[in-house]
């Protein structure tokens, strides 16, 4: 009854159901103080007590809900505790605006997929799509109406931590997953009450953070920032999302966060965004260390003059705003339409017509952690690990070995497969290397757990165990990499070798001469060269969330044949980074008869892994790549062709992949650009033809005057496995 009287308030102003959302906006705007339009703009933090299962006594918090002065939590959810927020808002708030509940689901609420890198790998934009469905199913069942995801940073650097909270260094690839996760987490009607809003961050440039340290200064070109690192943006807007987060990173002396050129010339005017923006947290707040605004005054005016229109946890729009607009130091236009922009995307998530639509306990109880998505959880993460080695084929392994020694710190961790940013995912919830190995083979065969030594630390302790469990073993499963806070915001790292006294341990247990597979869980590329050159099989796991331990077994004894390849590249040491495949020629290209030429004088160039590199357990064999024409004009389109061959004795899928090199522009470009790909399947012997179709499109870049256009003249076309084992041809444009 209370609720139809809340509503009944509510529609007292907004009246007619059939007005236009815009129209009801305005109704609602012209009733609002300039206190309560602020309100609408701040965001506060609550904190989930998960002993007691509620929200943190949060009394101040509820007194501005109660005041209209807040418009957005993050960190409140559950069906209750949100419905308790909520009424606040509708029963005791003036105008009964509905409040927007906000989280961090990165890859999941409580059933967690994998990391987001490691999503990436599958080069499966329709299965990420659906890990993000099903992640919005389980959050929208526990209050949420918004996730602060996808990150759809570019990163380059695998230094910087954050690496593993995207899609790695490909702007195609990057584009693609961006848009499969907006759609996913957004469904095809945001007003579904498994629905929330996506929000695309950090705008922009965060991920090219000088020597890969967190929220360090970025300077990059306009063209290289418009061709690498926003175009995974401009796919999510152009996908609807709608909601996009500022970053913490300056640009040429404009922190992100008070762009104007950003946040409006190009998100609004350029792109026609029409969602809200927020801040990251307190990064309106940071506008004074960084050093453009004297206080928090100021920062309050250039965030929202820029075109930020939530202030998360700053409080410089809680504090300042409304004085700025009341003393004319902003315009009222300003601020209104900053509102208009929160309202928009409450009206659409259909918060107006029922604001408890999200709080539902029952349904709560019913989703979390229910089948579909846990399957699926383990669906997702078979496909994102990569096969790095196979000597000799030594994987997959048969069933009926009779001891297995499964050692390291990884093997039976139940927590570090959860990755970072793992919301309210559990340790509880984790099958772990050993677990997933004794569900595969049951009592037939020995299972020897054994962790030799700690992630990090010097503890040489656990090895002679460990050694001795290697050598009573028929093969030896060693889970090595980082625990999982060590890739994660402000985890950035000067050395990528396994921390600690891995690589030792991995040396003792190599000296037993018993067949190794390494298996690396970790969020970012490390320098893992001795490993590489000695250990006979390698798979990377990535953190691969709650099913990891049976989805690793299931490729290890060969009931799922790895499909995943490396969306970033591997460097062999620190030094070369960053390093991306997609790099420029130089006036110098290394040669090796030539001592002055772009090229480490201790070190080759190349990396040990190149983007788009994985391995199956059959081997591929392309042939007769061919154009059917070598030249073209805008208008037409060239379809290119390849066979593609299963050449081995499993069934398995391949990512074939297609690059373009435009040999000579106006501005000089990559060695190669990736343009498209296709994932077939192939059984033994088979051949598929693979086409791909080359338009106008895929050829254009930011020319010397910044237009996006296409340049008449000749291009490669390269077809293959990798972004290095490739078939090439050539054609030409003409205008
Ligand atoms: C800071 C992080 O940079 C951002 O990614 C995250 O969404 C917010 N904190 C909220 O937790």
């Amino acid at each position: 009854m209370k609720k139809i009287i809340i509503l009944f308030l509510f529609y007292s102003f907004t009246s007619a159901q059939n007005k236009t959302v815009e129209e009801k906006i305005d109704s609602v705007l012209s009733l609002m103080t300039i206190d309560e339009k602020v309100g609408q703009l701040v965001q506060y933090s609550g904190g989930w007590d998960t002993g007691t299962q509620t929200v943190r006594p949060n009394e101040d918090h509820e007194k501005l809900i109660s005041q209209g002065k807040v418009g957005s939590f993050l960190n409140v959810f559950g069906a209750e505790a949100t419905k308790r927020l909520q009424k606040i808002a509708l029963e005791q708030s003036r105008l009964k605006i509905p409040l927007i509940f906000g989280l961090d689901v990165i890859h999941g609420f409580r059933s967690i997929f994998p990391v987001p890198l490691a999503e990436s790998c599958t080069w499966e934009p329709d299965l990420v799509e659906r890990s993000a469905r099903l992640q919005a199913t389980e959050s929208a069942s526990t209050g949420l109406h918004w996730t602060f995801n996808p990150m759809v940073d570019i990163a380059r650097d695998p230094r910087w931590g954050r690496i593993v909270e995207g899609s790695g260094e490909d702007p195609y690839l990057g584009s693609l997953m961006a848009r499969a996760r907006v759609k996913g987490y957004q469904g095809n009607n945001l007003a579904d009450n498994n629905s929330i809003i996506a929000c695309a961050k950090h705008f922009a440039g965060y991920g090219a953070a000088e020597g890969g340290r967190d929220y360090n200064t970025v300077d990059i070109s306009e063209r290289t920032f418009r061709e690498i690192y926003l175009k995974p943006f401009h796919a999510a807007v152009e996908a609807g999302v709608g909601t996009l987060m500022g970053s913490f990173n300056e640009i040429g002396g404009i922190p992100q966060s008070a762009s104007h050129f950003l946040l409006t010339d190009v998100l609004r005017k350029e792109w026609g965004f029409k969602g809200f923006v927020v801040s990251d947290w307190n990064s309106i707040g940071e506008l004074i260390p960084h050093g453009v605004a004297k206080n928090l005054e100021e920062a309050a005016k250039l965030g929202i003059e820029a075109g930020i229109d939530m202030d998360m946890e700053a409080s410089a729009y809680y504090n300042h705003l409304a004085d700025l607009v009341n003393r004319g130091k902003i315009s009222i236009d300003v601020l209104n339409e900053s509102v208009r922009r929160v309202l928009r995307i409450k009206f659409y998530l259909g918060l107006f017509d029922d604001p408890f639509k999200y709080c539902n306990a029952d349904l709560e109880k019913k989703t979390i952690l229910n089948s579909e998505i846990v399957n699926a959880t383990r669906e997702v993460a078979k496909r994102s690990i990569v096969l790095l080695k196979n000597e000799n084929q030594l994987l997959p392994l048969k069933k009926n070995i009779s001891k297995i020694a499964v050692l390291g710190p990884l093997a039976n961790s139940k927590d570090d497969p959860l990755g970072p940013w793992a919301a309210q995912g559990k340790p509880e919830d984790v099958i772990t290397v050993v677990e997933g190995l004794k569900n595969k083979l049951g009592n037939k065969t020995e299972i020897i757990y054994e962790e030799g030594c700690k992630v990090d630390g010097n503890s040489r302790e656990g090895f002679p165990k460990a050694i001795q469990a290697a050598k009573e073993s028929d093969i030896v499963i060693l889970c090595v990499g980082e625990s999982r806070g060590m890739s994660a915001e402000a985890r950035s790292r000067a050395y990528l070798d396994l921390p600690g006294v891995q690589e030792e341990f991995v040396k003792e247990i190599y000296k037993t001469r018993k067949p190794i597979v390494v298996v690396l869980m970790n969020g970012r590329p490390l320098t893992i060269n001795w490993i590489s050159q000695n250990v006979p099989a390698i798979l990377e796991a990535w953190y691969l969330g709650i099913q990891s331990g049976n989805a690793i077994a299931d490729v290890l004894f060969g009931d799922y044949n790895p499909s995943g390849k490396l969306t970033t590249t591997f460097p062999r040491y620190v030094g070369q980074i960053p390093i991306y495949y997609n790099h420029k020629m130089t006036g110098r290209p290394h040669d090796k008869s030539n001592f002055y030429t772009s090229y480490y004088f201790d070190l080759e160039n190349t990396p040990l892994y190149p983007f788009g590199f994985g391995l199956s357990y059959t081997s591929f064999k392309y042939s007769n790549l061919s154009l059917s024409q070598n030249k073209m004009n805008i208008n037409e389109s060239i379809t290119v062709t390849v066979n593609v061959t299963n050449s081995g004795k499993y069934e398995g899928e391949e990512v074939v992949q297609l690059y373009i090199r435009d040999l000579v522009g106006s501005v000089t470009r990559p060695v190669k650009e990736l343009k498209d790909f296709k994932k077939v399947l192939l059984k033994p012997g088979e051949t598929k033809k693979v086409d791909f179709i080359i338009t106008e499109e895929k050829l254009k870049f930011y020319d010397v005057n910044m237009n996006y256009v296409s340049e008449p003249g000749d291009f490669k076309v390269f077809v293959g496995t990798n972004s290095e084992d490739l078939l090439e041809a050539s054609f030409a444009l003409e205008k």
